[in-house]
């Protein structure tokens, strides 16, 4: 398309709209999605999003929380900007018009795990997501902005060492058409989508990190797969998540005797972090021959269900359970991944010209495990800076000196469903070496085969490259920290793995 943009956005969760938003000051932007503008991770975000904005609170606590939970890898500077910023980026989404809960005229803060603060705001109740995502894209459909749907990025264009443009296709006609801007933007989303159980929508398959560690982007912390305790568990429904805010409330964990385990795990109890928690429930199910354990919102008290968690009650009706009187069967499924392509604080790869956003990047704030929450504030934080950074000479972020090169030679993967056990079942919440490399030997195996101008195709590629990159962070962290969990490996040791592992491609 010959129009001069002045800016790229692949995505249109928050990620992409807000940047959108933002630069549209400086010139004209092209968000291009290969869904509708709908279809985003964001839609189905139900807790909330983390600002230190209570009288009790502070920056100075949301940061010591957040480094508390990374298990050791938090990039501190990062999570600093994180925490200070967060609150006046709740302003900016005030002024784009999101209207965030409030409780006796003040802004209403829900309690996650591993927050030792309720500073939790949200929307609609358990429909935070969805509220900012219609918010935004209600705000994003003036002439500043094109969006075009149904449109996949296919390939990042270069010359002379940075990204100049996306090539694409229009997926309603297979024609290819490519796109040029002095600075492109991977805000994709995550990856939840390269497991058989997440609370993620289809689109959550990665693309953007895998294209822009083609580009020669770096990425990092790809090991570290968080996995949400509590999704909807039958053999009737996919995965639905089921908010943490609701052990925030006072919902308690049973096993399939009844019994409220997590006091035997962890001090925290049911509010542990979520790794653990991950892990206790996986532990429950095995010593009790189940496929799923209970969460029991019962025993809530003082709290309307059905207002304060609106999504949550009906999509439980609709499997013919009423919360307020019948456990949840849940079960941990796929949720976020904390790795991505590498960026400074301004967004910037290692790719002149190319940036990153949100759950597809790896600022570093979310170390080896991410606090509940952090996620959303981390878009527009970041988002923020990094469209403050763009009347600046093009330069990319400084290449990690530790940084493994690694080549892909290996195909695309023979469908979803294929690649999606093989991660399930050997890079899930407990892995081993041996399980690792079957899948990596499986994945490596993948044939080639001929480009074909649909997204399913596209998808397949971008699933399996990345899927071979978190394989092999998998396999290389001999050590257990955060999201990470060697079954053949249980210890954290922080003599040899106190660091990140970055990989750029090979030439
Ligand atoms: C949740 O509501 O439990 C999910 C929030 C998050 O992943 O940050």
């Amino acid at each position: 398309m010959k129009q001069d943009f002045r800016l790229i956005v692949i995505g249109s969760g928050i990620s992409g709209l807000f940047v959108a938003l933002e630069a549209q000051k400086l010139g004209p932007v092209l968000v291009l999605t290969k869904g509708s503008i709908e279809d985003c991770n964001t839609r189905w975000a139900q807790g909330g999003i983390a600002a230190a904005v209570g009288p009790l609170d502070s920056p100075e606590q949301h940061l010591a929380d957040t480094i508390a939970a990374g298990a050791g890898l938090v990039d501190a500077e990062a999570a600093r900007i994180l925490c200070s910023e967060a609150p006046a980026r709740i302003r900016d989404l005030v002024d784009y018009g999101v209207a965030f809960d409030s409780l006796g005229g003040e802004v209403a803060l829900g309690r996650e795990a591993a927050h030792s603060r309720a500073r939790v705001l949200h929307a609609g109740g358990d429909r935070t997501g969805a509220a900012i995502e219609t918010t935004l894209a209600s705000a994003a459909s003036g002439p500043g902005i094109t969006i075009l749907d149904h449109t996949i990025a296919t390939r990042l264009l270069g010359e002379r060492g940075a990204v100049t443009g996306v090539e694409a296709i229009d997926l309603a006609s297979g024609t290819s058409i490519s796109f040029e801007a002095p600075a492109v933007v991977i805000a994709t989303g995550g990856a939840g989508r390269l497991y058989s159980h997440t609370t993620n929508p289809d689109v959550a398959t990665g693309d953007g990190i895998a294209l822009a560690f083609d580009a020669g982007a770096e990425v990092a912390d790809l090991e570290f797969y968080q996995f949400h305790p509590t999704a909807y568990r039958s053999n009737s429904a996919p995965p639905f998540l089921i908010s943490e805010a609701v052990r925030g409330e006072g919902a308690v964990l049973r096993n399939a005797a009844g019994e409220a385990f997590m006091g035997r795990y962890h001090e925290l109890g049911d509010l542990a972090p979520r790794d653990v928690v991950a892990r206790a429930i996986v532990a429950e199910m095995k010593a009790t021959a189940s496929e799923n354990v209970f969460l029991d919102c019962t025993v809530i008290r003082g709290v309307d269900l059905a207002a304060r968690f609106p999504a949550i009650f009906a999509f439980c009706r609709g499997q013919g359970i009423d919360i307020g009187r019948e456990p949840i069967p849940v079960a941990p499924a796929a949720h976020y991944l904390m790795g991505g392509v590498r960026t400074d604080t301004f967004g910037r790869t290692t790719v002149p010209g190319l940036f990153a956003v949100g759950e597809a990047a790896c600022t570093g704030v979310h170390g080896a495990n991410r606090l509940a929450s952090n996620s959303l504030m981390e878009t527009v934080v970041f988002g923020k800076r990094m469209v403050e950074c763009l009347n600046e000479a093009p330069r990319g972020a400084e290449p990690d000196p530790g940084a493994i090169e690694c080549d892909d030679a290996g195909g695309a993967s023979p469908g979803h469903w294929a690649l999606q056990t093989l991660m399930w079942d050997c890079a899930g919440i407990e892995r081993s070496g041996e399980g690792i490399e079957r899948a990596l030997a499986a994945a490596n195996g993948w044939a080639h085969s001929p480009a074909e101008p649909t997204r399913e195709w596209h998808e397949r590629r971008e699933m399996a490259r990345l899927a071979r990159l978190m394989l092999q962070a998998a396999l290389r962290r001999t050590e257990s920290r955060g999201a990470h969990y060697r079954s053949d490996f249980p210890e954290r040791d922080d003599e040899r793995w106190l660091r990140k592992q970055v990989f750029r491609r090979g030439h």
